[in-house]
């Protein structure tokens, strides 16, 4: 079961053409570690964009990715918001699902199964509304099998504490924690919200409280408004943003985060294409998660993969670490 401690997942062989084979001596090394969970390649799918994985399966070979996060888990299912729940805003997109889920116990009976049978790492992304409840989640995540880590949201409202997010608290974000470590012997990666004034200093924390890595960013709050109808666009008013319009936001807290922190950052938010990716990597994050892609072309991270592969052999670099956090200065 806790294959993700001494072995890298294995990624199926993506030799496309005959050129390639030719260059398979020289090969780049994609593998990263990403505090004990060992992967093929940094690409990963980012929760929420990618189902519980069967869905993208017809399109994209699964075994490729570095990892596939599913869709947040929590304890009981949720219906999420009522629609309308998604708007287009310039180079983005507002959503407002609100965290609709099948809950733990049916995505272990009725998805684990599927995704078992495929060599990449399956990271479980989970949320709470209470303390008990991620332990709870992560609990019965860890007792399952078939899970390489779990990504922990903390984008959402302590109900205890009168709905402040998890994540726009240190001290609270440090619970959180906590509670998921003790809860688990997996990886444990805890998912960052950028609706703070100081992301840096809730990384600390987290790391701090044992995190074993951190991801970055979540979709950023906004809204947008019906002019004719003087209405929002979305029946919550308020949804997170996504997509290329976050891109630069996510790079500066990715890269201030990475610079404090010396457990592994995971870098996402807007990124559409190879470049945007390796972009992360040059600022310092290990890994990286493809979202709002998804939804635009199902292959983006097959693209985003080879595009890496691509740059790594013409620049003659051996190793993607070779690359991790060597940005220089003008
Ligand atoms: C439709 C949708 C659903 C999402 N659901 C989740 C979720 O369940 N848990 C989570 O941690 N993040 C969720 N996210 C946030 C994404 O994983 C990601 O952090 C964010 O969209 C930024 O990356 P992107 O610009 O590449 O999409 C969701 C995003 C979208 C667009």
């Amino acid at each position: 079961m806790m294959q993700s401690h001494h072995s890298y997942f294995i990624c199926g062989n993506f030799m496309t053409s005959g050129e390639d084979k030719r260059t398979q001596a020289i090969e780049p090394r994609l593998a990263v570690d990403i505090g004990g969970l060992r992967l093929c390649n940094p690409v990963m799918t980012a929760s929420g964009t990618f189902g519980y994985g069967e869905e993208y399966a017809p399109f994209v070979d699964l075994n490729r990715l570095g990892a596939v996060i599913v869709k947040g888990l929590s304890l009981e299912p949720r219906a999420g918001n009522p629609p309308p729940r998604l708007a287009e805003t310039p180079c983005g997109m507002l959503n407002a699902i609100g965290l609709q889920n099948i809950g733990v116990r049916a995505f272990v009976e009725q998805k684990l199964p599927f995704l078992k049978d495929f060599t990449t790492a399956v990271i479980a992304n989970i949320f709470g509304e209470t303390l008990d409840e991620y332990e709870k989640v992560a609990e019965i995540l860890t007792a399952a099998g078939g899970v390489a880590a779990l990504e922990v949201n903390i984008s959402c409202p302590n109900v205890k504490k009168g709905g402040i997010a998890f994540g726009a608290d240190p001290e609270m974000a440090a619970e959180v924690t906590g509670r998921v470590k003790q809860s688990t012997n997996l990886p444990v990666i805890m998912k960052l919200s950028p609706n703070v004034t100081d992301i840096s200093a809730i990384a600390e924390s987290v790391e701090a409280a044992g995190a074993d890595a951190v991801s970055l960013i979540n979709t950023l709050t906004g809204m947008s408004v019906d002019v004719e109808r003087r209405k929002p666009h979305l029946y919550n008013m308020t949804g997170g943003l996504s997509g290329p319009a976050v891109k630069p936001v996510a790079l500066r807290m990715v890269w201030q985060v990475a610079s404090r922190v010396q457990i592994p950052v995971i870098g996402l938010g807007g990124i559409m294409t190879a470049n945007d990716a390796l972009e992360f990597l040059i600022v310092g994050a290990k890994a990286v998660q493809v979202g709002t892609a998804n939804f635009v072309d199902p292959r983006a991270t097959m693209k985003i993969l080879d595009g890496m592969t691509h740059y790594l052999r013409k620049h003659k670099l051996s190793d993607i670490s070779e690359l991790i956090g060597t940005l220089g200065r003008l």
